[in-house]
């Protein structure tokens, strides 16, 4: 199992922070946002990892981490040259993943206290070709990818709906994605959506039309850091998750 941590964009909300930093190397707890995305990995087995990033901040990163030794983890980088979307840094990866490969993408601010352990041993027991997504109970799902349940009552996500006015549910789908390498055989036949990127949720829905998209529901606390008030709230819950 490999690892595709994506932090690039341009973190618009969090400015004029982000003027100076990109969002996800902005202070959380005692460490750059990132390092919880590259721990909570490495906890759970996954150390061969690539990290997405824009050109502005690619020296900080590598900086900070280096190769990944200190921290456990070998990281390869990856220059998006614009923020055209997660599916669009996803595709970025083509290369770092091979055929017969499976990886975890995780979106760079969403923090979280789950371990990742369990949903990734049910990814792995799951036919090539599927994916997984996983999902958490949220109070304002309209400002996120929002799961709608098949009416038969299997359980089953029929599709993802992305930041619906009327959520029909009250899940998020969290930035935690679980593929393997046929994530990039749809990446190309998606296009760009009305804010002009290439949405991750549009690949996952063209997994759930065929009946190949799985999931898990996190049970604990997680967050997308990506406001000024949820990167409080994170950095208050996180502050002893790495001493
Ligand atoms: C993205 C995804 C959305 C998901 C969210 C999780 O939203 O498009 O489906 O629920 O991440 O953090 P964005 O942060 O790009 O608006």
């Amino acid at each position: 199992m490999k690892g595709v941590l994506l932090a690039g964009g341009n973190g618009t909300r969090l400015a004029p922070l982000t003027r100076l930093m990109n969002k996800h190397l902005l202070p959380v707890g005692r460490h750059p946002m990132i390092a919880y995305g590259v721990e909570r990995l490495r906890q759970a087995g996954v150390t061969d990892l690539l990290l997405v990033t824009g050109a502005r901040s690619l020296g900080l990163y590598g900086e900070y981490f280096e190769d990944g030794r200190d921290f456990g983890v070998r990281i390869t980088y990856r220059v998006q040259e614009q923020a055209g979307g997660i599916a669009e840094a996803v595709e970025l990866a083509k290369g770092f993943i091979v055929p017969g490969d499976r990886f975890v993408v995780l979106l760079g601010d969403n923090l979280f206290l789950d371990d990742l352990d369990s949903y990734i041993s049910n990814f792995v027991r799951q036919p090539a070709g599927s994916a997984r997504v996983l999902l958490s109970p949220v109070e304002d799902p309209h400002r996120y990818g929002v799961p709608v349940f098949a009416s038969d009552g299997s359980g089953r996500v029929e599709r993802i709906e992305e930041k619906p006015s009327q959520p029909q549910s009250g899940y998020a789908v969290t930035g935690i994605y679980m593929y393997d390498h046929t994530v990039f055989d749809l990446i190309e036949v998606i296009h760009p959506s009305s804010r002009g990127e290439l949405e991750i949720t549009d690949v996952n829905n063209l997994y759930a039309v065929q009946g190949k998209l799985q999931y898990d529901i996190l049970s604990k606390w997680w967050c997308d850091a990506g406001t000024f008030e949820s990167l409080q709230e994170a950095s208050e819950r996180m502050k002893d998750v790495l001493p």
